[in-house]
């Protein structure tokens, strides 16, 4: 029997769809969905175990949601936009919803603009019934139209770098339940003395971590089970890396930031990756360390295979994130949700 991505009851059920097409969500015999990225038929025998392990991936995170625009006449899935769902501390333990990936048949050019509006509306309200206080997207000049048409606003700067992609290091999640990821990930020169760079620790970093998080925007409250569900939901997924600079003397946290990754499932595997949080403690500002992080996070970045590493930052911020090889590329486009509910629970089931 097949199953479908995620539960399919989160979907809208007053946008607008073509007559004779329907939206669903990704169901794990959609094999077809590989073939629209490569746009030519790939062997079945190759594809199937391929696809299924991708699909039984992306389902165990609870973060990707392929909505698929299915024509029912021939029963083949013509499009398909993926909300990718990034867990936080920020925002009392909120979720952030990224779109993704939008593909489209050859044979369906003519009606991309309905298709894609179709997919994109579903999306927005999807985002919203997941509880996301924010959805983003990246697009060029041309297209900024249509997503002030969707609500979107332009405020912050996309920037990227792409990576000449290595086999990626061997790594697997620590036997230490305490710690978020395998330090032996964290590049070892260019430390000052005196500082240590490390891995988020659950729950003694909580206070600490928070507290500063609070530089950067609002926190809220979070309960001590809260702090370690979600540390444990980001555990799971295994693409989130939260490095903590913490002064020895002291054992104070003085800076940290995160990156995310993303597997591309279209792009045979390959990972993306997203630089996020930044935050150096105001009494440490101007000694380095914001460099230092982000340097820290791009050789990570490099070690993990990712392909490309992106942020997002206001305009002031540009010139600190060139120094670290970052351009402004596309445009980034975000809405925000007042009014969603708190949403402290991890699972969406
Ligand atoms: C941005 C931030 C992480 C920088 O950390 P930092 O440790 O003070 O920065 P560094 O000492 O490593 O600074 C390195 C360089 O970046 C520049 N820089 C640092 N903060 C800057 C800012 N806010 N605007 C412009 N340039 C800045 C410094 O002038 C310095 O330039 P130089 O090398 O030419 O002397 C820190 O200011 C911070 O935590 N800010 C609040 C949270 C935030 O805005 N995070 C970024 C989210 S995108």
């Amino acid at each position: 029997m097949a199953t479908t991505l995620f539960d399919e009851r989160l979907l809208p059920t007053d946008i607008m769809v073509r007559d004779g097409y329907r939206v669903r969500s990704l169901r794990s015999d959609d094999y077809d969905y590989l073939n629209l990225w490569r746009k030519t038929e790939i062997p079945k025998i190759k594809a199937v175990p391929e696809f299924q392990k991708r699909f039984e991936a992306m389902k165990k995170t609870n973060s990707y949601f392929v909505v698929v625009v299915e024509q029912i006449s021939s029963q083949k899935i013509v499009s398909a936009l993926t909300l990718l769902l990034e867990f936080k501390f920020i925002h009392e333990a909120g979720q952030r919803g990224r779109i993704e990936n939008f593909v489209l048949a050859d044979s369906h050019c003519a009606f991309s603009l309905c298709i894609g509006s179709t997919l994109h509306s579903t999306l927005i309200e999807l985002a919203k019934t997941l509880g996301a206080y924010k959805l983003s997207c990246q697009c060029d000049t041309g297209s900024m139209r249509y997503f002030t048409a969707h609500q979107y606003v332009n405020i912050h700067h996309f920037l990227d770098q792409r990576f000449e992609t290595k086999a990626p290091a061997k790594w697997s999640n620590p036997q230490d339940a305490a710690l978020l990821f395998n330090e032996n990930l964290i590049p070892t020169g260019g430390i000052p003395e005196g500082i240590r760079a490390r891995a988020l620790r659950s729950p003694d970093d909580m206070d600490q971590y928070l507290k500063l998080l609070e530089q950067l925007t609002s926190v809220g409250y979070l309960s001590k089970n809260d702090f370690e569900q979600r540390f444990a939901t980001m555990k799971t997924a295994e693409s989130y890396f939260i490095v903590i600079l913490e002064d020895i003397a002291s054992s104070k946290i003085i800076g940290a930031a995160s990156l995310v990754t993303e597997t591309k499932y279209n792009l045979n595997c390959e990972l993306r990756g997203r630089v996020e949080d930044v935050v150096v403690d105001e009494s440490q500002r101007g000694k380095k360390l914001g460099v230092l992080l982000n340097k820290i996070l791009v050789e990570m970045a490099k070690k993990l295979g990712v392909f490309k590493l992106s942020l997002e930052c206001k305009t002031e911020l540009i010139p600190f994130y060139e120094k670290f090889g970052y351009k402004e590329s596309l445009k980034f486009m975000a809405q925000r949700f007042d009014n969603v509910v708190p949403p402290v629970v991890t699972t969406l089931d």
